[in-house]
Formats: structure tokens, sequence, C-alpha cells
């Protein structure tokens, strides 16, 4: 159905969001599959009979909620999904919500590292996978997720009730700067998983910290220089917090552009 050419340039792999039920592929279509993208979606929707909707990127992911314009190019407009994941369930639209089936692992990775009985803030919680991955695998540990999207944070609240963890995650919508203006609260880890962004709020991260805290930070960083800007600025609102840093860790996430990377910095944030 397609001429030579242009099968050359149809993708060969794209995310699913969703489960056996009913899921939702988001797919990068080049500039060239124009007037082909629906033979595609179709396409995608026969070999994979739970793909009820084909969605095309439209734009890189951009403003504060960090979601990227998608275009309905087959199948059903009702792009809400229910996505399983290591035992956790998410109810999400990624037309309205962040979220990266591709981050799995790292949600694992840090609900690993963290310890039974733990307090933990997850800034940046947006539907809540971290806080609910960390929370279904620590049954003493207490989470606070902070979301500034509120289709983001109205997710988190549903899917934290749908994983059977409302004693021990509490979701507050809004701003983190504007939040922890009010709320008098200390924690062992503080997550800060806006690569793009974060450090904008190192200098509220750092003093929530108790007295050996761990926060995990993230940010993008060129290949040819992974950590040393990371690092500078957590050293650096370290300082100005009157606070010690010793770095545990630093970890290349995932490869965002050619040259461009989503780092972690692992750090502990002694009194001094
Ligand atoms: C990269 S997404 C990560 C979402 C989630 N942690 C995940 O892994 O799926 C970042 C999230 O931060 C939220 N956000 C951006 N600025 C914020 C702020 N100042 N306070 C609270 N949340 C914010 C966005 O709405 C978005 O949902």
């Amino acid at each position: 159905m397609l001429p030579e050419e242009i099968l050359e340039k149809v993708p060969r792999s794209f995310d699913i969001i969703g489960s056996k039920q009913k899921a939702v592929a988001i797919v990068e279509f080049a500039e060239e599959l124009e007037e082909y993208e629906s033979v595609v979606a179709e396409a995608i929707m026969s070999l994979h009979r739970n793909v009820a909707s084909v969605l095309a990127k439209k734009s890189a992911r951009n403003g504060e909620f960090r979601t990227r314009g998608l275009r309905l190019v087959a199948g059903d407009p009702d792009t809400e999904v229910l996505h399983k994941e290591s035992g956790c369930l998410f109810r999400l639209d990624p037309k309205t919500v962040y979220f990266s089936p591709r981050e799995s692992s790292e949600r694992e990775r840090i609900a690993a590292s963290v310890v039974d009985g733990e307090r933990v803030l997850v800034m940046f919680s947006g539907i809540g996978p971290f806080p609910i991955c960390i929370a279904r695998r620590h049954r003493n540990a207490t989470v606070t997720a902070v979301e500034l999207n509120p289709r983001a944070h109205n997710y988190c609240v549903e899917n934290i009730h749908l994983n059977g963890v409302g004693e021990r995650v509490e979701a507050i919508l809004g701003d983190v700067r504007i939040v922890f203006r009010d709320l008098d609260k200390t924690y062992d880890r503080v997550l800060m998983p806006l690569p793009k962004g974060a450090y904008m709020y190192l200098d509220i991260a750092i003093p929530l910290l108790k007295d050996g805290g761990i926060i995990h930070f993230y940010h993008w960083a060129p290949e040819d220089d992974l950590f040393r800007e990371a690092e500078e600025l957590l050293t650096q609102t370290a300082l100005e917090a009157g606070r010690g840093l010793e770095i545990l860790k630093r970890v290349k996430v995932s490869q965002y552009s050619p040259r461009l990377w989503k780092i972690r910095i692992d750090a502990m944030i002694p009194y001094k």
C-alpha cells in the first residue's frame, strides 16, 4: 500500500500506553509520511489488537506541564487508558498529562533505593508513577506528591486509590515553590524528576531534607560534559543553604537527542 521509498520512513518503534484491553500508540511520523499516516495507523491497530487509537506527535514536550501536541490519526477519540507497569496501575490520558512508559526501569531503580520507614517527597509528581511505585514496594514508607497540572494531579489521586496506597501517599496540587512556603515538613528523600528546570527549585528542595537526607536531582546535560553543571548547581545551592553535600551517584538515565542526555545526581545533604 506504500511506495518503496516511503516504506523506509515508516517508524520501526513507538510507545504503546495502556493495557491488553485498551491502549494508545504514540507515533512520530516523518514529514514524507503525512499523506500515509492513516494507512500506517490502521496497520499498527491490526498488528496490535489492543491499540484502540493512534496519536501522532505534533510537537516536542513543552510548557510547564511538559505535555506535547498529539493528533488523533485513527481510532477512538477517547484516549484515556489504564496502563499497567510492574504491578502498578496508572490511569491517564497522554493528550493532557506527561507520562513515559520508557521510564519504568528508572522508577524501579529509585523505588529500590528507598529504605523502609522513610518519608519521601516527590516534586513534579505527574500522574503519580514514582510515589505509587515507592509506596507499593515499601509498606512503611510515606510519600508526598506535588504536581502543578490539575489534570495530572486528579489522575494521581485516582491512581493512589487504584493501587491501594491511599493511607501512605498524599497528593498536593500546586507549584512546589508555593506549596512549601507554608508546609513545615522535612523528608528523608526528595525526588526532582523535572530535567528541564528542576534546578530552579533546588533552593526549596535542599532545606526540606533532614540531616543526611538524599536528593535525586535530574538535569539535561550535553554528552561531552555530563555532570559538571548539575554538580555545580547542587554544590552552590547547598552552600547557600548552609548545608553540606556528598555526591553518591552520577547516572546517565536516557538519551534525549543525539547530544543531549537526561542525567541524575544522587547526593546526601548533611547538616554542617
Ligand atoms: C517531566 S514531568 C514528570 C512527571 C512524573 N514525575 C513522571 O515521571 O511521570 C514533570 C511534571 O512537573 C510538573 N511541574 C512543572 N513545574 C512544576 C512546579 N513548579 N510545581 C509542581 N509541579 C510542576 C509538570 O506539570 C509535569 O507533570
